[in-house]
């Protein structure tokens, strides 16, 4: 990874005198993101990014974050009465492209900060979800980015045979995509709003109305788990650990979770390593290599029964 040019960079940056920039914790912290490449950490704040470079298409502010929204090497972050204070020292385009260009995959991108409004955190009630059923594809263009990505990461795993469960499936378009790629596999989905379910039972060959807390996919038989629920909101940081040892247990030893979204992912990839799997991948980048998003590959551990807790 360049790891000289990268120490390079990080300790001339450390001498220079240090920016900042500040969130109110209750407006849209958690649009501010770290990328661990290498000794940076590269901080900055989601803007609206190019989905598709090579045409003119508008920008949008989805799930991508492309070298231009970086600041600089994170000094820290403090909390100031009412708003994070974010510390850096800035970087100058070349040195943001060199890191940029050393990443990969096991780097980690993370989005540290959260809304709080008087103190707690929140995310949408289920009547939300239920209201957007009238209108399911209005969900699609973010998942475009995502939905292959996930395709070229499954290809030598789907050969047939595999369950996949998606957990929080809304419309089942995500799995209906996966079957549309890959026929042989058993797509199962599962949501908690009826009018979601509702669509989805004519997409997918299994479908479960219920809240994943209680997986309806039988226990340790999925192949694959595409936990695309675990963001922000979606639920809350609790509820999404709640969420993913639930998923987790849907899983068969050695079995693949894919975790992401297009809002932040709440669950960080330590905690999820610390439940029994392992990280292959962290983030994952568009094939021009414009942007780079959340996307956690993990693999269950062998062990047949996973800890306690999950
Ligand atoms: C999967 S996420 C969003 C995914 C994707 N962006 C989309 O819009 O299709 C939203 C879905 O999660 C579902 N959901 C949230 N919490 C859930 C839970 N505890 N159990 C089951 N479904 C849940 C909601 O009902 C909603 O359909």
């Amino acid at each position: 990874m360049g790891a000289p040019e990268l120490s390079w960079i990080a300790w001339s940056a450390s001498a220079r005198k240090t920016a900042s920039f500040s969130s109110a914790v209750d407006a849209k912290p958690f649009d501010v993101f770290v990328f661990h490449v290498g000794p940076l950490q590269l901080v900055g704040t989601k803007t609206p990014a190019r989905r598709w470079p090579a045409t003119g298409a508008p920008l949008h502010k989805g799930c991508l974050i492309e070298p231009v929204m970086i600041a600089g090497a994170l000094e820290q972050v403090q909390l100031n009465g009412p708003e994070y204070q974010v510390s850096y020292f800035p970087l100058n385009p070349e040195e943001i492209s060199v890191a940029f260009r050393a990443a990969d995959v096991t780097c980690d991108l993370l989005f540290p900060l959260r809304r709080l409004v008087t103190g707690r955190e929140t995310a949408q009630p289920p009547a939300y979800w239920d209201g957007r059923a009238s209108n399911p594809d209005s969900l699609d263009g973010d998942e475009v980015v995502l939905r292959e990505a996930v395709a070229e990461l499954l290809a030598e795993r789907l050969t047939g045979g595999q369950v996949v469960y998606d957990p929080a499936c809304s419309s089942g378009a995500f799995l209906a995509f996966l079957k549309q790629r890959f026929p042989g596999i058993r797509a199962v989905g599962q949501d908690r709003s009826a009018a979601m379910i509702a669509i989805a039972r004519t997409r997918v060959d299994e479908c479960h109305l219920g809240d994943s807390l209680r997986p309806l996919c039988r226990l340790e038989t999925a192949d694959v788990v595409i936990c695309r629920h675990l963001n922000l909101d979606v639920v809350t940081s609790d509820e999404a650990k709640g969420l993913f040892c639930a998923a987790a247990r849907a899983l068969r030893p050695e079995g693949w979770m894919i975790v992401l979204g297009h809002t932040p992912v709440l669950v960080s990839s330590v905690w999820m390593e610390a439940q029994g799997f392992q990280a292959l991948a962290r983030c994952d980048f568009t094939p021009s290599r414009h942007a780079v998003f959340q996307l956690y590959l993990l693999r269950r551990s062998p062990a047949k029964h996973l800890r306690p807790g999950l």
